[in-house]
């Protein structure tokens, strides 16, 4: 890894992008079993899930096809303001569809739990969630993932994707922020 100034913000590492290969492979090869022949929905929810999701589709290798729906409940802070709302919507008929859903954490539900009643209303046949971080602690709402990464403590955590104030998505590890950051 060469030097940089975003590295000097981490306290540190939390899942390295070996540890994070390795699981993709694995949830690469569980999502091809599931859905063989049934040319499913790749849906991405903006912006955290777009390094995970271009990984994951590659490692999938199914006949797909990939959409995006922007969401935002967070207001570049740390905490959950609770009300999501779409910054970007759909821009297909998703009617009949098997949906997999690609999300960068699972945090408190707010966002997946909106994001699914949506997509039934919209027709969805079948909704799977795959996301790459869970933090189950922290959960308010009802929700579960079909597939996770990796289960992580109730920590603020950045990189592969993950921002802290739209930032810290270009590194490619999982890691959390040295709390001086916050204070900035
Ligand atoms: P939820 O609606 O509380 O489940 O949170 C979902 C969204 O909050 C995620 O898609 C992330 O964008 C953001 N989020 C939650 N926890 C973290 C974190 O530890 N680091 C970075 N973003 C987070
Ligand atoms: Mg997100």
């Amino acid at each position: 890894m060469q030097k940089s100034e975003l590295q000097a913000d981490i306290l540190k590492v939390l899942i390295t992008e070996e540890e994070i290969q390795a699981r993709l492979n694995e949830m690469g090869t569980e999502l091809y079993d599931r859905f063989e022949g049934k040319n499913p929905l790749f849906l991405g929810v903006l912006k955290g899930c777009f390094v995970f999701m271009a990984d994951l589709i590659r490692v999938t290798q199914l006949k797909s096809d990939l959409e995006f729906i922007a969401l935002s409940s967070y207001q570049n802070a740390t905490e959950s303001s609770g009300r999501v709302k779409i910054a970007h919507d759909l821009q297909q008929d998703i009617t009949g569809r098997d949906i997999i859903i690609v999300e960068d954490i699972l945090d408190s539900g707010n966002t997946l739990a909106f994001l699914k009643d949506y997509l039934l209303t919209k027709g969805a046949k079948e909704i799977t969630i795959v996301t790459l971080l869970d933090k189950p602690s922290r959960r308010t709402k009802a929700i579960t993932a079909d597939l996770s990464g990796f289960t992580v403590p109730d920590e603020f955590v950045v990189g592969y994707g993950l921002d802290y104030g739209q930032q810290y998505r270009n590194i490619p590890y999982i890691g959390v922020l040295k709390p001086e950051v916050y204070q900035k």
